[in-house]
């Protein structure tokens, strides 16, 4: 099945929900068991990671048709899913590591991620390093006898390096870490995480999966190997999704395929545009010719999402700041991957740790949207005359 039918079609079984096409809102708290041989059973099969209808916190339909649909997409052994793209990256990596451990992490990281990392991470004895996000192989150096996990995110959803995946994760399975990996910018379509040595992907569901900007929530599928570890600590933590969510979830799934390729190409063409602009000191898109990371990008993903980053040449964040408030399509807000369009300012240099940031310029982050591609480069061309005037 390609792509297109793939997210059509699968997590659908109309036979079981009186020939409804989309598998209908399924609430429960409370599930019960005709006689305690049943009820005894259901806990087995819970026990056994069986998606059962034991107690509503493990699932109902609403979420396991999701979860079976989003691991066969995304090309992995199993999916669990969270209340939110955060807890998503941050509640597995603790089904991987105990106090005294050691983990690596991009310092391109989701800054929520980061702080993870340098409060809860650091609390219960865990000693994490960012690493240069451009490392490659190289983080073998980095590796210690204690280092459980290898963190990735790829490109960075600020600042966009591309990772060298395979590199990274062949250096740390020698080690004996397990690979994380922040899909989100990828999708399930465009990056296949497993077909590149990666144990647990996540995705940002709210992203392009829900589509609309109306639901927050997070998956993460894994390996046969990393389900154990995912499994226990989704369950100890009490981590779910709401059914309503899931159902949000699964109808933007199914226009999914179709909406990404418009993303894909009005953000290049928008990025083309801009990066002709004189002002502009790059453009940060990996699916553009000659930007950085594009090589990699070439090399390991088979689409690009709308999401990408400008730098403009060094002068006053408030000429920067005029461009985006002139802006009418593009509102001003976060999170990305809905039909809408957006720009935000941003400042990399404070985020790091690990790596300088070598650009001097004021930044901003752009979401192309679903709008026609020639309205959003003209409103963009509006944006870049109310820079000029501001300078
Ligand atoms: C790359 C990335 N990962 C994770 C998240 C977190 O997702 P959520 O907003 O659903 O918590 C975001 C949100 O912006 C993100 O950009």
């Amino acid at each position: 099945m390609r792509e297109e039918t793939k997210t059509t079609h699968l997590g659908r079984h109309p036979e079981r929900f009186a020939g409804a096409v989309s598998t209908p809102v399924f609430r429960a708290s409370t599930i019960l068991s005709a006689d305690v041989a049943e009820w005894e059973q259901k806990k087995r099969d819970r026990a056994d990671g069986k998606p059962g209808t034991y107690y509503g916190l493990s699932g109902t339909p609403s979420r396991h048709l999701l979860e079976e649909a989003l691991a066969e997409i995304e090309g992995g052994y199993k999916c669990q899913l969270y209340p939110s793209g955060l807890a998503a990256c941050t509640i597995p990596i603790l089904g991987y590591v105990r106090a005294g451990d050691h983990v690596l992490v991009t310092d391109s990281v989701y800054g929520p991620t980061r702080r993870f990392c340098t409060t809860q991470l650091a609390r219960l004895g865990v000693e994490t390093t960012f690493y240069d996000p451009l490392i490659g192989a190289g983080i073998k150096q980095l590796m210690r006898s204690n280092t459980r996990l290898v963190f990735t995110e790829s490109p960075g959803s600020l600042t966009f390096e591309v990772q060298d995946i395979p590199a990274i994760a062949a250096a740390a399975h020698a080690a004996g870490a397990v690979v994380m990996l922040d899909n989100t910018w990828g999708t399930p379509l465009y990056f296949k995480p497993f077909e590149h040595g990666v144990d647990v992907s996540i995705q940002a569901t709210t992203k392009y999966i829900v589509g609309h900007s109306d639901v927050i929530m997070g998956s993460v599928t894994c390996t046969r190997e990393a389900w154990p570890g995912l499994d226990a600590v989704t369950t100890d933590y009490g981590q779910t999704a709401a059914p309503d969510d899931c159902f949000l979830a699964a109808r933007g799934l199914r226009s999914m395929a179709r909406r990404l390729p418009i993303h894909w190409e009005s953000g290049l063409r928008l990025a083309e545009w801009i990066a002709q602009q004189p002002e502009v000191e790059v453009v940060l898109h990996p699916a553009l010719p000659g930007a950085p990371g594009h090589d990699l990008w070439k090399r390991d993903f088979r689409g690009a999402c709308g999401l990408f980053g400008v730098v403009l040449k060094p002068m006053a964040p408030r000429a920067r700041d005029a461009l985006i408030d002139a802006l009418e399509l593009f509102g001003i807000g976060a999170s990305w991957g809905g039909f809408e369009s957006l720009a935000i300012p941003f400042d990399a240099a404070s985020l790091r740790t690990a790596t300088r940031w070598h650009y001097a310029g004021p930044c901003f982050r752009v979401h192309a949207g679903l709008e026609h591609i020639d309205d959003l480069i003209a409103d963009m061309a509006g944006g870049f005359v109310a820079m000029r005037a501001a300078l």
